[in-house]
């Protein structure tokens, strides 16, 4: 069917299922070939509500295919809001804990939050195609004060247990959200250990090498936001070495998780998020994910930072390409370097010398009557805005580095090699394709920049 996944606002190479609402990516993990997508799924509407995991899954990262829903709400009762399955985490069942494994397929393990109904366990036996629950469910009863959800559980190779960071309360009080952490030897039997204040929904706890200190490893612990600090796990305390810092100045950054089990020989720490508070009007469908990105630790001298960049699958859509190198433009005259590229679906990357201009940027999807959307550099201030929100961003010897991705409905700009990300949503005028270079108050240098359309990934 050529009108498959071709909506106006469809995004053509961000994830959406067919129809309904989305929320939360859930269980992402790598098997034998194969990147899984889960995610918090209401099948009868769009809008939020009566959640189930819904699935899908790539070799790729970029060419999603869909399968049937994987976990369903644990009590068929007429009450929809009790024990539905929300969000939660997946990992490989590597020694077989859980005694599931028959054949060489390795059991999946899922862990998600049954709402009103404890943390609980989901396995596959069947590469995720079919899932069970588990019989000795919950593994943490639901206890009607704390609210805790979202387990995601990390294998803590220095003490050989597994490790589950969940978000909850350890009081009625606002103050006391957090993420608490869990030890176990079994999958089954958890075992509190700590807790860290000022955390909320969705952690994430990530061993990441740190790329510029090949002996030196780091936890990093994020929130729902994709917000994280820096610092050591010891397999049952997390130690922050640094303040909390903004992983995405957007709007829409929302709910973030990370693959597990992807093999060493890739070693790349891959992460997604919701695109949170977007608008599809009229769309069979409600919610987008982030494009993958990859995430590095980097010691800079003002200290440990994650950067963010747009995994390189993208390269298998790159259609048309279009470059430019050391091309200096001055306000007026050679106006809209740009002019011969249009479309909705881009991938830009470009490298600036600020020289003398006041700002510069691009204006995206403008049409005849329509500007289009603005993102800007603005030099006295030293901050990049689109969409409303605004960055700080430093240039570098006098330079900065703009990678951005434009599609059908959202925009994402990935900054100085990843160190500031904007995630952002938008909702294009119908018939507006151009893209516009511009300049103002002095030169600027383009070093280099390059600009690819970007084929669909629904019908290639
Ligand atoms: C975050 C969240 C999670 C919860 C899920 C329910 O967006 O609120 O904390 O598990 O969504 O859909």
């Amino acid at each position: 069917d050529k009108n498959y996944y071709d909506e106006l606002y469809r995004p053509q190479f961000h994830f959406t299922p067919e129809k309904n609402w989305h929320n939360d990516p859930n269980g992402l993990v790598y098997y034998d070939g194969e990147y899984h997508l889960f995610y918090q799924y209401n099948p009868k509407g769009k809008e939020w509500g009566y959640m189930h995991w819904g699935h899908a899954v790539s070799t790729d990262l970029v060419h999603w295919e869909h399968l049937p829903i994987a976990l369903y709400p644990d009590e068929n009762s007429e009450d929809k809001e009790r024990c539905t399955a929300f969000s939660g985490s997946a990992i490989v069942d590597k020694n077989n804990l859980l005694g599931k494994q028959t054949g060489d397929v390795k059991t999946l393990v899922a862990f998600y939050t049954s709402q009103h109904c404890g943390q609980r366990i989901a396995y596959s036996t069947d590469r995720g195609r079919t899932w069970e629950k588990y019989e000795g469910n919950p593994i943490i009863p639901y206890d009607e004060t704390d609210d805790a959800r979202d387990p995601k559980v990390v294998w803590h190779e220095p003490t050989g247990k597994y490790v589950m960071a969940l978000y909850r309360k350890t009081s009625e009080e606002e103050k006391s959200k957090g993420v608490s952490f869990y030890v176990s030897e079994n999958l089954v039997d958890w075992e509190w250990k700590s807790h860290v204040y000022g955390y909320y929904e969705c952690p994430d706890l990530v061993p990441m090498k740190v790329s510029n200190r090949p002996e030196e490893t780091k936890w990093v612990l994020f929130d729902g936001d994709g917000s994280y600090m820096v610092g050591n796990f010891d397999g049952e305390e997390f130690s922050p070495e640094s303040a909390k810092m903004r992983g995405d100045f957007g709007k829409n950054y929302y709910a973030t998780q990370t693959w597990s089990n992807i093999p060493e020989e890739d070693g790349r720490i891959i992460q997604i998020a919701w695109m949170r508070g977007g608008e599809f009007p009229d769309m069979p469908f409600n919610g987008q994910m982030t494009f993958p990105a990859e995430l590095e630790l980097t010691k800079f001298n003002f200290g440990y930072k994650v950067t963010r960049r747009p995994v390189k699958e993208i390269e298998l859509l790159h259609g048309k390409a279009y470059q430019w190198e050391k091309e200096n433009l001055i306000p007026g005259i050679n106006k809209n370097l740009v002019k011969r590229v249009s479309g909705d679906c881009l991938h830009i990357y470009g490298e600036f010398d600020i020289k003398t201009c006041n700002n510069f940027g691009f204006m995206i999807r403008a049409g005849r009557n329509d500007p289009g959307t603005e993102l800007l550099y603005n030099v006295k201030r030293g901050t990049l805005s689109v969409l409303g929100s605004t960055a700080p961003l430093a240039p570098i010897d006098n330079k900065i580095t703009l990678e951005i991705l434009i599609d059908r409905a959202s925009v994402e700009v990935y900054a100085n090699g990843g160190q500031t990300v904007i995630s952002n949503c938008f909702t294009p005028g119908e018939k507006s394709d151009d893209l516009i270079f511009f300049n103002n108050g002095g030169e600027v240098g383009v070093d280099k920049l390059s600009i690819y359309e970007v084929e669909s990934a629904w019908q290639t």
